[in-house]
């Protein structure tokens, strides 16, 4: 067995990081809240010492706009899965879970079912470090699959799937890690599992300029675009889960029409500027905009009858 600190879960911890990182920002201040995030935080205590603002700054000498592209990430997805869960939406699939705690942390109705997907292991360590008092848990089953090789259908309906309701899914921060194939037939998957369900669809992307062209992945101005740029891929390679699948927007679309979705939103850090962080103070400058990973919601073309 590796003796790595990381069991395929460092991107898991890195994305629990800026929430952590986020969540001690002064509630007036702040785009989102995870109360949970920092028990899957390596180095969480030097992080409460440096308190929000160091921490941003720390991350900002990586890359600036990061803290912020992965915060607005969340808040966009919690405002979604609210916004459906209060609209008649049953379920929630939560594609890649890792170390989200949206179950929870939100405000969800209780006859929410939810369904968290991740590879068996990362799970497991989950679980071993969720608090025994943790709201909606009975409402929470977990699915353990890994998307390079296995069906998500069977697992799907075991854990008491029920292919008649409408549903909320998001694959959040994953298809870059994993083959354009695996992503191709998981959509595929899921949109014949949940066939005439009225089902919303999330899925982010890594936008395939970022090989060709990276300056068009940030703002105008952005420090050493092409350096950065190469930097962020290699970040995630440095914890054993290296990107491997990029997109163009029309290649998301056609994917998703094919599976009888339709697209609705893309939006990029650019775009939730003003929504997210403009009305905290927060502001960012076009020179510290990131925009390599899209946000997409899709709806399905059928409706429940
Ligand atoms: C960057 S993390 C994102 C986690 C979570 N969605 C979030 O945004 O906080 C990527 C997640 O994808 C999961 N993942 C990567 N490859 C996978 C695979 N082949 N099958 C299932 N899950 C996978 C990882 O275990 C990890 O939890």
């Amino acid at each position: 067995m590796s003796d790595s600190i990381f069991r395929k879960d460092g991107t898991a911890q890195g994305v629990a990081k800026q929430r952590y990182i986020e969540t001690l920002a002064k509630p007036d201040q702040r785009v989102i809240n995870d109360p949970y995030a920092k028990r899957f935080v390596l180095g969480a205590s030097l992080i409460t010492l440096m308190g929000h603002k160091l921490s941003v700054w720390i991350t900002q000498k990586f890359a600036p706009g990061f803290h912020e592209h992965l915060i607005s990430r969340t808040r966009f997805i919690d405002d979604l899965v609210e916004k459906n869960a209060a609209s008649g939406s049953e379920q929630y699939i939560i594609l890649g879970a890792g170390y989200d705690l949206r179950a929870h942390r939100l405000e969800l109705p209780f006859s929410l079912k939810v369904f968290e997907v991740d590879q068996p292991e990362v799970q497991v360590r989950k679980r071993s470090k969720l608090p025994k008092d943790l709201p909606n848990a009975s409402n929470v089953s977990y699915v353990g699959v890994d998307f390079n090789r296995q069906s998500l259908t069977e697992q799907l309906l075991a854990a008491g799937f029920d292919q008649s309701k409408r549903t909320i899914i998001t694959l959040e921060g994953v298809s870059q890690y994993i083959s354009k194939d695996a992503t191709a037939s998981t959509i595929k998957e899921l949109s014949e599992l949940t066939n005439h369900s009225g089902s919303t669809f999330f899925i982010s992307y890594v936008d395939e300029s970022l090989k060709n062209d990276p300056e068009a992945c940030f703002g105008k101005g952005y420090p050493k675009a092409t350096k950065r740029a190469e930097t962020i891929k290699n970040l995630s390679a440095k914890v054993g889960e290296p990107w491997v699948s990029f997109f163009n927007p029309e290649e998301i679309e056609t994917l998703l029409s094919e599976n009888g979705f339709a697209l609705t939103q893309n939006k990029t850090l650019a775009d939730l500027n003003d929504e997210y962080f403009t009305p905290v103070g927060r502001r960012i400058p076009e020179h510290h905009i990131f925009k390599l990973e899209h946000f997409v919601v899709a709806e399905s073309n059928t409706t429940a009858t």
